[in-house]
């Protein structure tokens, strides 16, 4: 897809503006107005179509931040389904692989163009193994196959109400294949649709000419084909996802394994991504998977970028230093301010191919806009997200004195911390019980806080894409890329740099 990509920059363009920005960040910056030639800022049709990495692109320049208190399967779905991507964190315990393969599984499965590989079991099974395996799943129908991976039946949640199961094998309450129908080879979406719509049927299984289970097609998802345009999708229809995997211990291990459940993109995160412990683990990723695609991280120079490049990242993940949850630059005094960081690690990447995903420090949604201008191809997200219904972790309920009455009530909150807070580390290396001594040893460099609980991730996406296209109305484009097109053509044309009482005028309120 060409306009993904962002435009080439000529070298004498992009000194002025690294001078101009350097030591700088989002808020020390407003854009000036262009004339605009958009009639309606309707997302549905302005482009946002945006790399991640040299094979992946998406339609929404969003990805959700690989934290343990931000993505899991339920913020990657919505992320994929509003066009972004999620990665799923590797806040689990070291040797502990399972649970972050599930996660990823869930993605994979939660729609489809064909189902490869349905759920399936025996009829020889008693109905106790389908309704586990059905629960298990969550899901309510299973395909009946027999150990030649001939279609023999389906059985739904509803072949088994009321029913005793003690003794009753899938054979005696499901619906066999002679009742069913079925379609032999595989066909189009619109052709699966128009059959199930003529045949009345909400699941349509793909057999080949003796019988073998192909596939199954569900109405549910050709529906959400429909409903979800930009959905990000492999070639298979199912929503794309991505996994971090860390530099050391157990990642070749956890790479392989998310790579066999299907996984997109995994993700080599460390806080400090130039750094020998990243090329040892990167060299040991290509020799083993070749290809794949790859995101490393994090850096925020010139220097990081290319360092990374040469490695063969395929995606460099940008920023030391500005996500919420991050203290990095109180404990460390070292970082860099994220929108120098971006226009260096843009101009370092040139025209490679590899993707800039800038990352942390998006605080309000114009700054989205201004990511994707400096250097981001995409952005990757973590606080905004925080405290939704799709991010994990429990609701608790705190007691607040509302200072308009002095009245408590009880409020809402999730926890947001950062990956290297004292408590996600603790957890992920399972050290409750070990000694105080190995525990003050952590030097950690981020921060739990209480977030208030929110709705839906869903909602802030759709505001946040609403916002850019608007952003892209007043910068005189019609598109993502014909935004930064003009942007690096004479970026003084947009470039202000506020005075500290511009910037309150901007952006306190
Ligand atoms: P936002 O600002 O969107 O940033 O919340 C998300 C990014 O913050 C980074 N991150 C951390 N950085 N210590 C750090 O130095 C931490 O504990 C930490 N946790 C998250 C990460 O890059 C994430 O994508």
């Amino acid at each position: 897809m060409p306009h993904a990509s962002f435009p080439r920059i000529d070298e004498p363009t992009g000194r002025a503006l690294l001078d101009i920005v350097r030591g700088c960040t989002f808020d020390d910056f407003i854009l000036t107005p262009q004339r605009s030639v958009v009639v309606r800022r309707d997302p549905s049709r302005i482009d946002l179509s945006c790399r991640l990495t040299r094979g992946i692109t998406l339609n929404r320049p969003i990805v959700s931040a690989n934290m343990d208190t931000v993505t899991r399967a339920p913020m990657a779905i919505v992320q994929a389904e509003e066009g972004g991507i999620g990665i799923i964190d590797r806040g689990f315990r070291p040797g502990v692989i399972e649970p972050q393969v599930r996660e990823v599984e869930q993605v994979k499965r939660a729609q489809h163009g064909v189902i490869a590989d349905p759920y399936r079991i025996t009829p020889e099974a008693t109905l106790d193994e389908a309704a586990a395996a059905m629960s298990r799943a969550r899901i309510g129908t299973l395909v009946v196959a027999d150990a030649d991976g001939r279609l023999r039946g389906m059985l739904t949640n509803r072949d088994m109400r009321f029913v005793q199961r003690a003794g009753v094998r899938v054979a005696d309450r499901m619906t066999p294949v002679e009742r069913l129908v079925v379609h032999e080879g595989t066909l189009t979406h619109e052709d699966a649709e128009r059959l199930m719509i003529e045949r009345k049927i909400k699941k349509l299984p793909l057999v080949d000419n003796s019988g073998h289970l192909l596939g199954l097609v569900t109405s549910r998802d050709i529906t959400r084909q429909r409903h979800l345009p930009f959905a990000t999708r492999d070639l298979h229809g199912r929503l794309m996802v991505g996994a971090a995997i860390g530099a050391t211990g157990d990642f070749l291990e956890r790479a392989a394994e998310l790579i066999r459940v299907g996984v997109d993109v995994l993700v080599i995160d460390i806080a400090h991504g130039h750094s020998v412990v990243m090329q040892r683990a990167m060299e040991q990723f290509r020799k083993q998977f070749g290809t794949f695609e790859l995101i490393a991280g994090n850096v925020a120079t010139a220097e990081g970028a290319r360092f990374l490049i040469d490695l063969g990242a395929d995606g460099v993940k940008v920023g030391i230093g500005p996500g919420g949850g991050c203290t990095t630059r109180m404990t460390t005094s070292f970082g860099v301010p994220q929108v120098q960081a971006l226009v260096e690690c843009r101009l370092a990447v040139g025209d490679s191919g590899v993707g800039v995903i800038a990352d942390g420090g998006i605080k309000r949604h114009g700054a989205l806009a201004q990511a994707l201008l400096f250097g981001g191809d995409a952005a990757m997200l973590g606080s905004a997200f925080a405290g939704t219904q799709e991010a994990p972790g429990e609701t608790v309920h705190k007691s607040v004195v509302l200072p308009e009455s002095g009245k408590t009530v009880k409020v809402p909150f999730k926890v947001l911390r950062g990956m290297a807070s004292l408590e996600a580390i603790r957890d992920r290396l399972d050290v409750e019980d070990a000694d105080r001594v190995e525990l003050e040893q952590i030097g950690a460099e981020g921060m739990e806080i209480s977030v208030p609980a929110r709705g839906s991730a869903r909602t802030i996406v759709r505001d946040m894409i609403k916002h850019l296209c608007s952003s892209i109305s007043y910068g005189g484009a019609d598109s993502l890329a014909g935004l930064r097109q003009a942007f690096w053509k004479d970026p003084n044309a947009f470039v202000i740099k506020q005075s500290t009482s511009a910037q309150r005028e901007s952006y306190e309120r």
